[in-house]
């Protein structure tokens, strides 16, 4: 491998490997039926430090770098994508947020809970009418005396009902563009807060996905996250990191799917031999592992560059792009080698082509993160 971990990273990678295959994994199947909310594995998740790697230890963090939380949530999607999704939200748009745009009071209140897995966190952007646009959202904030006032619906919230806080987005100056969009800190149970529709989608069936409904709902003017109109920067911000995590995401479901169809192909017998003696299966064989080693090494890349605080909004966007692309085509390939029966339940690969499906979409479709890397390859002014 190109990249050398530490030995420190090395140690997380493996203690999560063990957790997730112990724990994680066995019922993922089952919750991917049932849609139970995985909220045993998060205790114990937050117990090992998973759920704020990234935050400080003065605020309950683990203080961990980012190419460790990479690490760390490939190996827990390597067991189930739902409870990776799960976590990725957690650690970076809802922990970095906050962790970045936060007062003290604001960390000490909320980051606190959130980073040792005693709550789960929410982001809510996303509207009916304004998905890769989010400039053009709905929602509104209107100050009155000490206390902002939010209406609107938001929709594809990813624990929208499991979560105890959410950080909204919403326009408190129409004039303003993007300038206008702040962004709000609101607990479960504030009046005027309710979670409303939820997706019935056709993977990550144990996360919840919902639309969260405001409806002249007041919070503390001393909820704004940042200034008022830093909202849509918060976001933006947020989803840098959090393309990484998708891909890393993409990552574990693709080492998955792989190492299923290899298991699957060294077992399986046609034409009086291993079908892995068929350069048919081989060729598929060697192309699937390459793809993988390329997506890993562009996350790890981004997720390296951020630990050395350099700009890594392009690089994000490329693992994302890669990593989530690729992982489509791993999943339909390891569906292939395992023939027909990669069509039933019976075998994992059905779950991971699924699940992989919403990788390419949210935070950021491939043609979102096209844009970012276009934009960013093209203001480059040491580029010819
Ligand atoms: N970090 C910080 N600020 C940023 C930024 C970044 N990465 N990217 C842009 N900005 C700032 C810019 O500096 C600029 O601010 P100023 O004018 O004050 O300088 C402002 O944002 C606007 O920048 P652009 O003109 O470049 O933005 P744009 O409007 O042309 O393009 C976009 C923006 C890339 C298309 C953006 O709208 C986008 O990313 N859309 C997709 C939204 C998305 O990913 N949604 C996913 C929903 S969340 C989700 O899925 C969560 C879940 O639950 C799993």
């Amino acid at each position: 491998m190109l990249f050398k971990l530490t030995d420190e990273q090395v140690m997380i990678q493996n203690m999560v490997r063990e957790f997730s295959r112990k724990v994680v994994g066995p019922a993922a199947a089952e919750r991917d039926k049932t849609r139970e909310f995985p909220a045993e594995n998060f205790r114990q998740m937050g117990e090992l430090g998973l759920m704020g790697m990234m935050v400080p230890v003065e605020y309950g963090g683990e203080g961990a770098d980012a190419v460790s939380y990479v690490l760390a949530l490939s190996e827990i999607a390597y067991s189930c994508a739902s409870t990776s999704v799960v976590m990725s939200v957690q650690n970076s748009i809802v922990c970095e947020s906050l962790c970045k745009f936060g007062t003290e009071d604001q960390k000490q209140e909320f980051l606190v809970p959130l980073a040792s897995g005693e709550i789960i966190g929410a982001f809510a952007l996303t509207e009916p009418d304004a998905g890769s646009d989010p400039v053009s959202q709905a929602t509104t904030a209107r100050k009155e005396g000490g206390e902002y006032i939010i209406n609107g619906t938001k929709r594809f919230i990813t624990s929208g009902e499991n979560s105890s806080v959410v950080l909204v987005t919403a326009k408190t100056d129409e004039s303003l563009g993007h300038r206008g969009i702040s962004c709000f800190i609101v607990p479960k149970g504030t009046p005027g807060f309710t979670v409303g529709h939820h997706e019935d989608k056709m993977g990550l069936r144990a996360s919840d996905t919902t639309d969260l409904i405001f409806e002249e709902c007041r919070v503390p003017a001393a909820n704004i996250l940042g200034k008022e109109g830093d909202g849509f920067k918060i976001a933006m911000s947020g989803l840098d990191s959090g393309r990484i995590g998708i891909a890393a995401q993409s990552l574990g479901v693709a080492q998955a799917a792989f190492d299923a169809a290899v298991k699957y192909a060294k077992g399986r017998k046609q034409f009086g031999v291993s079908i892995t003696k068929h350069q048919a299966i081989r060729f598929q064989v060697a192309d699937m592992a390459t793809q993988i080693e390329a997506a890993r090494q562009l996350v790890f890349s981004a997720a390296s560059m951020k630990d050395r605080k350099e700009p890594f909004t392009r690089e994000a966007s490329m693992a994302k792009l890669f990593a989530s692309e690729m992982v489509q085509d791993i999943t339909a390939r390891a569906i292939q080698m395992h023939g027909g029966y990669g069509f039933t339940k019976d075998y994992e690969v059905e779950r991971y082509y699924r699940d992989a499906r919403v990788f390419t979409i949210y935070e950021g479709t491939s043609e979102i993160q096209r844009i970012v890397i276009s934009n960013a390859v093209l203001k480059d002014k040491r580029k010819p």
